[in-house]
């Protein structure tokens, strides 16, 4: 069996020594072009001359959740795709979204900004109830984090594709519930694939009917970029339609040095860093699959490429 390893961004000589090491059976590589035909891709955001170059792959292994980048390629239509399953990932998306719903919620960011000016302040504590959760996307990463939240007596709302019925949370699905899911949540953190049906989704309409439509709301983005219109952004927050934005992913990444949202006071930025690849937990999930892939064996993590995720 042949594997080749082709990550844009990532060094890979730690993941072919690790591949190798968890299947000695086969031959791992670096692609190179011309390289001969391989079994299995092991990937992240791969130029199209990969795939050109390596049109026979069965399977292709993303080293990331999210397969967009990997989607937008003309893919060998036999190829199965298969997106990382937690691997480690879900519990970095809890903390990160805990600290920063937390963060808003009992304001350090204003103790913080009063500790610069060693002002000894206190500010009225604010109810719990009156900050619902609306977690969008409620699949490997959303159902985690939206668990993790309920641990902390917020009301938390979940919205998903299809319907479902989670302990400790109120569920709404597709389309039709969107509106209500949206009026009922205060805190809404997005969860979601990048797909055909979620670019744009966080924008000026539906932004502004969070909190039932009332000021207040707050955005915790940490799927991709492209979900949010970053232009309705700022004008919202400036309104004070929205109190404010933590924002983990963008358009154009890294942020460009001169864009608004690394200056503006009520956003906070992070460099695509809520929930990391983790190399071990990924390489041994991977090699388990390419192993049950060659017995024939279902496993977790295929990519639906229709619906897109
Ligand atoms: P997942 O397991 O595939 O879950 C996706 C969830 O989104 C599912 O609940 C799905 O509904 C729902 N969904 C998809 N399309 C929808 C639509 N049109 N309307 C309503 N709900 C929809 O994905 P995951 O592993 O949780 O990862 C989610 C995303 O997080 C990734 O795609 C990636 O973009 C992002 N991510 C970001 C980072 C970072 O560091 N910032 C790290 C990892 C991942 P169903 O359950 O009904 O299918
Ligand atoms: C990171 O953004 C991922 O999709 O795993």
């Amino acid at each position: 069996m042949r594997i080749t390893v082709c990550l844009t961004d990532n060094r890979p000589d730690a993941w072919i020594e690790g591949l190798r090491a968890a299947l000695p059976e086969a031959m791992v590589e670096n692609w190179r072009p011309g390289a001969p035909q391989a079994d299995h891709a092991v990937v992240w955001a791969p130029p199209q001359e990969f795939i050109d170059d390596q049109p026979a792959l069965r399977g292709i292994f993303n080293i990331g959740a999210g397969v967009d980048a990997l989607l937008k390629l003309k893919l060998p239509p036999e190829a199965q795709v298969v997106r990382l399953d937690d691997a480690g990932m879900s519990v970095q998306m809890a903390e990160y979204v805990c600290h920063a719903l937390i963060r808003h919620f009992r304001e350090f960011d204003i103790y913080e900004a009063d500790a610069r000016e060693s002002r000894w302040s206190f500010r009225k504590p604010r109810e719990r109830e009156d900050f619902a959760v609306g977690v969008m996307g409620l699949g490997v990463l959303g159902e985690r984090v939206a668990k993790a939240v309920a641990q902390f007596e917020f009301p938390v709302n979940g919205w998903s594709r299809s319907p479902k019925a989670i302990g400790g949370l109120r569920c709404f699905a597709g389309e039709a519930e969107f509106d209500d899911f949206l009026g009922a949540s205060r805190v809404l953190v997005n969860l979601l694939p990048l797909t055909e049906a979620t670019r744009g989704i966080l924008n000026r309409e539906n932004l502004s009917r969070l909190n039932g439509g009332e000021p207040g709301g707050y955005l915790i983005n940490v799927g991709r970029g492209a979900h949010l219109v970053e232009a309705d952004l700022i004008p919202l927050l400036d309104s004070g339609r929205l109190a404010g934005a933590t924002l983990d992913v963008f358009e154009v990444e890294p942020l460009p040095a001169e864009h608004p949202f690394w200056r503006h006071p009520k956003i906070t930025v992070t460099p695509h860093g809520s929930a990391r690849t983790v190399r071990e937990a990924s390489i041994a999930q991977i090699a388990g699959k390419i192993r049950a892939v060659e017995l024939g064996e279902p496993i977790a993590g295929v990519v639906g490429r229709e619906r897109g995720y």
